[in-house]
């Protein structure tokens, strides 16, 4: 697809960080066996990928708003448009030698992502999407969300929180209702991902509670593009800010949805 001078600055943003990261990936593997682990050096590949991207970003459009999963917010000049990035979504996958983590970049416009970057460096597959112009994978593969219309046929994917975080009791409720229905539930540690795979047919449908907007930015836009039906957990919540997310394929939406929903107060 051809791409606008915005969307071309953020793929190539993108592939940068992505070697950087990658090159580390191979490093990560050599510190498992260590007594310390990889922990300190895995925080300071994000961190430098972060750096990579904020430099190729703000380089580019120097008057544009900036929020980083690592560097926090920054307002620019131009109050209208801002970055939002996840240099490293998948870090506990990175940090344990798993190959499934991603680069999210996002173009935010009046409140409004107009387009989204997600790259798995690790695999070479570049997700992209601009608004109105659909959502590709690598040069030229338009993406398509799945047509299965049977929920006993579908995959879903979702994010079990971890460390005492507040949303395993209704995560656990919405897998005990699900499971039964479907053919499988995967927790691959990437909502980057999870929406970029939504997008291609791999899953056909996501979920998850209590993310972040760099988590996510990306991953809706290219999502929805590839046809995704995609809405907060919650009437009135905002999508990218609050971080309670659906999305799935429209012939299995209100029927997924109906089961997370159904009895889930947050
Ligand atoms: C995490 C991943 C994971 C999700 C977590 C996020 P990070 O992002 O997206 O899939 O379940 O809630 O925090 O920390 O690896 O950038």
């Amino acid at each position: 697809m051809q791409g606008s001078a915005n969307l071309n600055i953020m793929i190539k943003a993108a592939r940068k960080a992505g070697r950087s990261l990658v090159k580390d990936f191979r490093e990560v593997e050599n510190l498992q066996v260590g007594s310390k682990g990889p922990g300190d050096f895995v925080s300071k590949a994000d961190m430098a990928a972060e750096e990579i991207l904020r430099e190729e970003l703000i380089g580019a459009r120097p008057n544009y708003g900036w929020l980083g999963e690592e560097t926090g917010e920054t307002p620019g000049t131009d109050p209208t448009r801002r970055w939002i990035v996840d240099p490293l979504d998948g870090t506990t996958n990175f940090l344990h030698g798993m190959p499934h983590w991603a680069v999210s970049i996002a173009l935010e416009h009046k409140g409004e992502i107009v387009a989204g970057v997600v790259f798995d460096a690790a695999k070479d597959e570049m997700f992209y999407a601009e608004k109105g112009a659909g959502a590709w994978l690598n040069d030229s593969q338009r993406l398509r969300v799945s047509g299965r219309h049977r929920m006993i046929d579908c995959v879903f994917a979702t994010g079990v929180p971890f460390g005492g975080r507040k949303y395993l009791p209704a995560t656990l409720q919405d897998l005990a209702r699900l499971m039964p229905a479907c053919a499988g539930v995967r927790r691959w540690g990437s909502a980057a991902l999870d929406l970029a795979y939504v997008a291609a047919g791999r899953y056909d449908g996501y979920w998850e509670r209590g993310l972040h907007a760099w988590d996510v930015a990306a991953g809706l836009l290219i999502a929805k593009e590839a046809g995704a039906i995609v809405q907060p957990i919650r009437e009135g919540q905002n999508l990218v800010e609050d971080g309670q997310v659906l999305a799935a394929a429209e012939p299995i939406f209100d029927q997924f949805a109906k089961i997370i929903r159904d009895r889930s107060e947050i």
